[in-house]
């Protein structure tokens, strides 16, 4: 089959749907395209990887079913194996190595996505303006989206070769385009 955004959205949409769901694949998504663009990859297969990391999550809520019993699910549908192995390596649980640029980066943006999106929703002005240092500050304050996991964030950042500082600055640039998408004002 020919992976297509088109295809994974319709997949997602088939299984997933809670707004926060989708919004934080949709967060995932631009942050992973943000980083093929960066490094030159395949920018479409990236995409639909990072879209559909959490496809099963309101089919299997727990870490006993997610996501390993949604790897079957994608396989009915013609996914690539490529593909579904890096959905999987996306869980701590499942200690698979992450051993491509893809699985890397999407273990990176999964975590961090997510707390740069509650960063934005507590500022009149989103992601505008947001920086750095002040994300690093709210990571320091455990009650601040507190299910985010810290240790995640900082090992993805590691993961990349990256300053924490950069790999933000880079997440918050992939999350501003689609700022309306995630309920985040927007500076139009
Ligand atoms: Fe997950
Ligand atoms: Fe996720």
């Amino acid at each position: 089959m020919d992976v297509t955004r088109d295809r994974a959205w319709e997949t997602l949409t088939r299984y997933t749907k809670s707004e926060s769901l989708l919004r934080h694949a949709i967060a995932v998504e631009a942050s992973t395209r943000h980083y093929a663009r960066l490094f030159g990859e395949d920018e479409e297969f990236w995409g639909c990887a990072a879209l559909l990391h959490d496809f099963d999550y309101e089919l299997h809520p727990t870490l006993d079913q997610h996501p390993q019993d949604g790897a079957p699910l994608l396989r009915e549908e013609g996914y690539p194996e490529e593909l579904i192995d890096t959905v999987l390596s996306h869980a701590e649980h499942l200690q698979i190595p992450r051993d491509t640029l893809l699985k890397k980066t999407l273990f990176a943006c999964d975590e961090l996505s997510g707390f740069v999106h509650a960063c934005g929703l507590v500022r009149p002005s989103g992601l505008e303006g947001l920086e750095p240092k002040s994300v690093r500050k709210k990571l320091k304050q455990p009650s601040f989206a507190a299910g985010v996991h810290r240790d995640e964030v900082y090992a993805g950042a590691e993961l990349l070769g990256l300053e924490l500082d950069e790999h933000i600055a880079n997440i918050v640039q992939a999350l501003r385009p689609i700022a309306g998408e995630l309920g985040l004002p927007t500076s139009a």
